[in-house]
């Protein structure tokens, strides 16, 4: 296929795609960046990304296999590392009550809507959640499937540029602020999502319009892939024009049919 030589930029050529578009990857127990949807997106000449947060090693895996069943294209993994590993907690009743504990206000408030809108109280198994050791375990099966690009949503990927780079994998790191962004840069990956608030969860409080030029100053000539709120090909042909390299979607691919 021949690609379009106004889209293709350095970015294209250091994944290896044709346009700089990306599928985010999206946890949510796996149900928002089905294999299909990641193929999907590779296969047309863009990259998807599978995220695989809450996942176990073993559903990753599959996951991987059938992306690579179904494209022979580059294609990503996104993992939210645990930004603080030491004093964790191993299971998800640990992490419910280590938030009681620690933020009583806002279990406080989340008590009220309960109460208010009738809804049952959350009964999470009582299960491994994302520890070092759980992400250790996972990163182990990504490395051995020898996937492509790995974006860490959280987290410092720092620690896993040697073999990265050993087996020619390329590190994304999200971040929602410029000096984050250029403590990524600093610690090397190969590119650095800026995430404005729009994208909602794991963000900062900076809008995507002014946090996209700002990041891109600042961590020249790293490339930067802009996300939040960027919906259609006008949001992509902006983030271009603010200097990003590449555009990281999210939400716009949650209404893909299978
Ligand atoms: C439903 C949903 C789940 C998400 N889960 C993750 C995740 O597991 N890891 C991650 O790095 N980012 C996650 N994100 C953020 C995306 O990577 C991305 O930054 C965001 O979707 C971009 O904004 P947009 O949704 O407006 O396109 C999630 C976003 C959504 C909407």
């Amino acid at each position: 296929m021949m690609a379009r030589p106004i889209f293709h930029n350095a970015f294209c050529d250091l994944l290896g795609i044709e346009y700089p578009i990306l599928l985010a990857g999206m946890g949510v127990g796996g149900r928002a960046t089905p294999p299909r949807l990641v193929a999907a997106v590779s296969e047309a000449g863009g990259a998807g990304v599978l995220g695989c947060s809450g996942l176990s090693p073993e559903e990753t895996r599959r996951r991987i296999r059938e992306v690579r069943s179904l494209t022979d294209r580059p294609f990503g993994v996104d993992l939210l590392l645990p930004v603080r590993i030491a004093d964790a907690p191993d299971t998800r009743s640990g992490v419910r009550e280590e938030i009681r504990r620690r933020f009583p206000e806002h279990a406080a408030f989340v008590q009220t809507l309960i109460q208010r809108y009738g809804l049952p109280e959350a009964r999470p198994a009582d299960e491994t959640v994302v520890n070092i050791e759980y992400a250790k375990r996972v990163l182990e099966v990504v490395f051995e499937e020898r996937v492509p690009l790995f974006a860490a949503g959280l987290g410092d990927p720092e620690f896993l540029l040697p073999r990265a780079r050993a087996q020619g994998m390329k590190l994304i790191g999200l971040s929602g602020s410029v000096r984050n962004a250029v403590r990524q840069q600093k610690s090397g990956v190969d590119a650095i999502v800026a995430q404005g608030t729009e994208a909602g969860g794991h963000t900062g409080t900076v809008a995507t319009l002014p946090l996209i030029p700002q990041v891109v100053d600042a961590v020249s000539p790293t490339p930067v892939l802009a996300a939040g709120g960027i919906g259609d090909g006008r949001g992509i042909v902006a983030a271009l024009a603010l200097g990003a390299q590449a555009a990281w979607l999210g939400t716009a691919y949650l209404v893909a049919e299978e």
